[in-house]
């Protein structure tokens, strides 16, 4: 009898999975509801609604108290002070900033005790997954009160694809097999099945099957094991500002700050791809056009140089709905590490209840999203550091609490920092190089709207661990990181540098700079003193090193603004999309900015070829649109130059450019309205437009179009 009511509950329980994401190809950010995938058949279980709990008063880590970075001399008035490159500096705790931030209320995301846990024999090298005998007491005569069943998370043939096996019934513990990458496990009661006790998911960082171990030992002692643990969009001032009590943690001997680490490109994917391959989108889309699914299977990364020199390798990213390979792009095709965490994630996504906040999801069933990812460092780092040493490469990302919200860092922040003690004790600082990074700061919100915005968005967080006995053997590393503190570095150098760990490795190996990047070199290196964006492969639009103040948003500015407008549309006519995004206006010019010339002893003069150069933060309609451009002007606005590239967009964008694809029209368009019966198109802007730019039009041959190479290469993306 009560078999028979088992496989029905089992029937009932089986879960499978197909799910179909959209290929489209293109990169931009951000990301918008609309894009997440499509769920062909799914059905999951009884999962009792998650909510968001306030945890105890006492769990709070107190915030060490705020230690003010006074600059003492002239050149410490800069994180980088050189001929080619000054770079002001900025003090995270400023008063402009006192409204932004304020205490984010912790939450977490269950306050239920632990009904599994997960245990290691370290001799047999396989977990067990126990239910928790004292928690079964608190309700329950004995363990045969419940029903238990687990599922296997199985990776499909490819990023867009994973299943879980059928539910399989277990008593008080089972031995997870050694092949399993996680289980999703759930207790109903016995005599009511329909109701759930606990439901929860567990990954396993399994001892590698297939692997000839012989020098593993002397490996995992002469190699550094190299763990990078990534933030995303938080730039060096966010990070002291909203993460405390992990900034105190990389203050601590061993950590270097690169103060003038500056980004690539504009969102996550070219600075993240900068790092890991050490090409320019402008490279790597040579071998990976993102309209063909796959592509990224055909780009090398830092984790294919460390796999051939005989690392074990390893990525996680939270989100996976978004992930940087995956958000509107096909992702890889197959696996890329030999520890991949994202099946187990997308399941996740899909059988546990989650809970947004701070606009992205953060609870993941019982946990939050990046806790997930942690967890998974964690169990490397208690397997291949801890126990049995094996030289390591990991990429951990997270982005849920940071990606849509400046004040996410105060989340993550006291949970981060017990994450780095426990992987502190477990030796990770004794045998690893760790690098906690960022792609970029704030690109829009309220960050990229304050003064400082233009550094807030440019000076991404870098912060670099070298162990003990790395400094002693390569003493000359420790001191070029001293001196690359206060320099010029960028994504490039810090892949030259990650890749340099290899050289006593792999000593035939030769680590040229691309000839796209004649001036990249290793971060591990002293860069030259007197670097400018050039030599470091920083586009001038994202270049930190000339300094911006304020100016006038009336007369000459508004004009240099009106421009602007101007060849934003002209951008979309090139492009042939006038027809599905409207004409958009100067509604408003917000701030202006005029850069400052320093000469060598930080004196101002002014420009040299007389050309003066602007930043203008301005509002369009129809849209409300946010935009910030920089424009070089002679003194009476007759010879312009936008480099229309470097437009940044400050608020989201949604979905009101759904209807183009190319990357930064997307930034500017706004679709038109199909009128209902869809056979007309509305546009009751285009006679204003006529009017109000046929001046500008007039003077066309006065402007300088030749950005056409700036076109072309932003049909990459297309
Ligand atoms: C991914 O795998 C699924 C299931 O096997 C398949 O339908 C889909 O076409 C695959 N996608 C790619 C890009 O290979
Ligand atoms: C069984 O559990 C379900 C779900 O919690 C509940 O709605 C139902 O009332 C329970 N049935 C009995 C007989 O207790
Ligand atoms: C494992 O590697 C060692 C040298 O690194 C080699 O001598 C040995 O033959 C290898 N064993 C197998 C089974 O391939
Ligand atoms: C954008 O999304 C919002 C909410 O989902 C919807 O109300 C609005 O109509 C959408 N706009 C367009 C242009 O599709
Ligand atoms: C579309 O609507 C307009 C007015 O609302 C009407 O004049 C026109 O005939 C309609 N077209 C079609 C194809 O229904």
């Amino acid at each position: 009898m009560i078999r028979c009511n088992i496989s029905r509950v089992v029937m009932v329980c089986a879960i499978v999975l197909i799910l179909i994401f959209m290929f489209r190809n293109y990169n931009g950010d951000p990301r918008s509801a609309s894009d997440t995938p499509q769920i062909i058949e799914l059905e999951t279980t009884y999962v009792p609604p998650t909510t968001l709990f306030s945890p105890p008063k006492t769990s709070r880590a107190s915030k060490p108290p705020s230690q003010p970075e006074k600059p003492q001399s002239v050149a410490e008035k800069f994180f980088v002070f050189s001929p080619r490159c000054k770079i002001p500096y900025v003090d995270p705790l400023k008063s402009e900033l006192v409204d932004v931030m304020s205490d984010v209320p912790l939450k977490v995301c269950s306050m239920d005790q632990d009904l599994f846990s997960v245990l290691y024999d370290r001799k047999a090298r396989h977990y067990t997954l126990r239910v928790n005998q004292d928690f079964v007491k608190t309700k329950y005569a004995d363990s045969s009160d419940l029903h238990c069943v687990y599922r296997e998370v199985i990776p499909g043939s490819n990023d867009s694809f994973a299943m879980t096996n059928s539910p399989q019934v277990f008593e008080e513990y089972f031995v997870v097999p050694r092949h399993f990458l996680g289980v999703v496990v759930q207790c109903n009661e016995m005599k009511n099945l329909s109701q759930v006790v606990q439901v929860d998911a567990f990954s396993f960082a399994q001892y590698p099957e297939d692997r000839n171990e012989t020098s593993d030992d002397w490996r995992g002692i002469h190699y550094p094991s190299v763990f990078l643990f990534g933030v995303d969009s938080m730039s060096r001032m966010n990070y002291r500002r909203t993460m405390p009590l992990t900034s105190q943690f990389t203050s601590q001997q061993g950590w270097y700050e690169m103060e003038g680490y500056n980004k690539v490109g504009d969102n996550t994917l070219p600075n993240l791809l900068a790092v890991l391959t050490g090409r320019s989108t402008k490279e790597w889309s040579r071998n990976c056009n993102l309209k063909h699914p796959g592509c990224f299977d055909f780009v090398t990364y830092l984790w294919d140089h460390f796999h051939n020199a005989g690392y074990l390798t390893a990525y996680a990213e939270d989100l996976p709905a978004i992930s940087t390979f995956n958000y509107l792009k096909s992702g890889f095709t197959r696996k890329p590490v030999d520890f991949y965490l994202r099946p187990f994630l997308m399941i996740l996504d899909h059988v546990l209840e989650t809970v947004d906040w701070f606009d992205q999801k953060y609870c993941v069933g019982r946990r939050t999203s990046f806790s997930y990812v942690f967890d998974y460092a964690k169990q490397l780092i208690q397997r291949f550091v801890k126990e049995t040493s094996k030289p390591l490469f990991g990429l951990f990302w997270t982005s849920s609490c940071t990606h849509d919200h400046p004040r996410g860092g105060e989340l993550l922040d006291g949970i981060f920092v017990k994450y780095l003690e426990q992987f502190k004790e477990y030796g990770l600082f004794d045998k690893a190089i760790v690098v906690l990074f960022s792609d970029h700061g704030s690109r829009y919100g309220e960050l990229a709207e304050i003064s400082s915005g233009f550094l807030e968005e440019r000076l991404p967080m870098l912060h670099i661990y070298l162990p003990p006995h790395y400094r002693r053997r390569y003493p000359e590393v420790a001191r070029a990181l001293q001196l690359n503190k206060n320099r010029l570095t960028s994504a490039y150098d810090l892949h030259m540098g990650i890749r340099s760990i290899l050289k006593p490795i792999r000593p035939g190996l030769e680590f040229v700079s691309t000839i796209e990047c004649y001036g990249c070199q290793s971060i591990f290196e002293t860069v030259p003193r007197d670097r400018g964006c050039d030599e470091a492969n920083i586009p001038y639009h994202w270049c930190a090193c000339d300094t911006f103040v304020p100016v006038s948003s009336s007369g000459f500015t508004k004009k240099l603004a009106g421009m602007i407008v101007y060849r934003m549309n002209k951008y979309l006519a090139q492009l042939n999309l006038d027809a599905d995004c409207q004409r958009l206006h100067l509604r408003k010019l917000v701030r202006s900015k005029r850069q400052l010339h320093f000469d060598s002893v930080g004196v101002e003069v002014s420009p040299i070829d007389g050309m003066e150069t602007f930043q203008l933060q301005f509002i369009t309609s129809p849209n409300g649109g946010k935009f910030r451009s920089v424009i070089n002007s002679d003194p009476t606005g007759t010879y312009v130059d936008i480099e229309l590239e470097g437009i940044s967009r400050l608020n989201s964008y949604r979905n009101e450019s759904q209807c183009v694809e190319d990357m930064l029209a997307k930034k500017i368009c706004v679709c038109r309205k199909k009128k209902s019966n869809g056979s007309s198109i509305v546009d009751e802007s285009s006679k204003v437009r006529k009017v109000k730019y046929s001046w500008i039009a007039d003077q066309e041959d006065e402007y300088d179009d030749s950005n056409d190479h700036v076109v072309g290469r932003i049909r990459i993306y297309q």
